[in-house]
């Protein structure tokens, strides 16, 4: 029987710079959508897909992101006294249980590969998953759910693909296509950032991942490969060569880059409409800004 995957790793020891000077005090995946860190989208996806162990692969400055997982007893007390039980369930829900939360430390940010690589030993022998939280992925069943069940059927590793336009691809991992199944495709090749004339497809990797305990082995072999990073993209290439098999998963959703500023604009904007709460006003708001650039224009 495939070992079901409970475990999953969430690499935040980048530097964040594109979010500087906020990132030289605030972590970004302390960021947030509306109200709720991005850290908290990408908790509760792993949840919905049945992960049990968290596992944090942190850097210097990352403090903030640690408490924010603690408890807050005090102001539970407060909003309990103050009869503010919506409040109080917001807050509750953000808990984890104690003991399923690990954080290991990435002494220098030397790629999505290497962060990867640094929580190996928690990891052991099992299946499991990687989160890039600045990857936020609006959809009616959660991405990483969609594919653990799709992982069921296959085993091997998946990556999370999504298309792109042409001119596009070079910003990410594309995936070179065996077999085009519809939700899904069987991967012969895959490569980090290729020149634009060079990709192989439109299809590109975005931040999630359900990986074998293999890939650690070829983490553990891999020189610094692209932009001198270790590059998360090549070891799982490397399975591919070992004939083992990749899966490129066609999720159903629509995916937010919160690692870029005008994706995060994007991802408020959309998220901030989905509440029930602020569409009125906010809607009316940007029509009235819809209306006004138009005018200048
Ligand atoms: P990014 O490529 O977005 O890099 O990393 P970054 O440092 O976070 O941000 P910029 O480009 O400087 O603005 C993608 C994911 O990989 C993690 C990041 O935390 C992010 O979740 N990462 C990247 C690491 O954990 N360690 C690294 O050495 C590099």
């Amino acid at each position: 029987m495939k070992k079901r995957v409970t475990k999953a790793i969430f690499p935040v020891a980048g530097l964040g710079t594109r979010f500087l000077p906020a990132t030289k005090s605030v972590p970004k995946e302390i960021m947030t959508l509306v109200d709720r860190p991005l850290i908290q989208y990408a908790i509760d996806e792993a949840r919905a897909a049945g992960i049990k162990e968290f596992i944090f692969v942190t850097s210097r400055g990352k403090g903030a992101l640690e408490d924010y997982f603690d408890h807050a007893p005090q102001l539970e007390q407060e909003l309990r006294k103050k009869g503010k039980d919506q409040l109080l369930q917001t807050l509750k829900d953000t808990n984890m249980d104690s003991g399923a939360i690990a954080y290991i430390r990435q002494h220098k940010a030397m790629g999505l590969g290497h962060a990867v690589w640094c929580a190996r030993r928690l990891v052991g022998n099992e299946p499991f998953a990687v989160i890039l939280p600045d990857d936020v992925i609006a959809a009616e069943k959660p991405c990483l759910q969609q594919m653990v069940e799709a992982h069921e059927e296959t085993g091997g590793c998946m990556v999370a693909a999504m298309e792109v336009p042409h001119d596009k691809a070079s910003a990410y991992g594309v995936l070179d296509i065996k077999e085009d199944m519809g939700n899904m495709v069987s991967v012969k090749g895959m490569v980090e950032k290729p020149p634009a004339d060079q990709a192989p497809s439109n299809l590109a990797v975005i931040g999630r991942y359900i990986l074998t305990p293999k890939i650690m082995q070829n983490l553990n072999q891999i020189k610094a490969g692209s932009g001198g990073e270790v590059q998360l993209t090549d070891a799982i290439a490397q399975e591919i060569e070992h004939e083992r098999e990749v899966f490129g998963y066609r999720f159903r959703g629509q995916r937010f880059d919160c690692g870029s500023k005008a994706g995060f604009l994007q991802a408020t904007v959309s998220f901030g409409l989905a509440r029930e709460e602020l569409r009125d006003e906010f809607g009316q708001y940007l029509d009235e800004m819809v209306s006004m650039r138009a005018a200048v224009e």
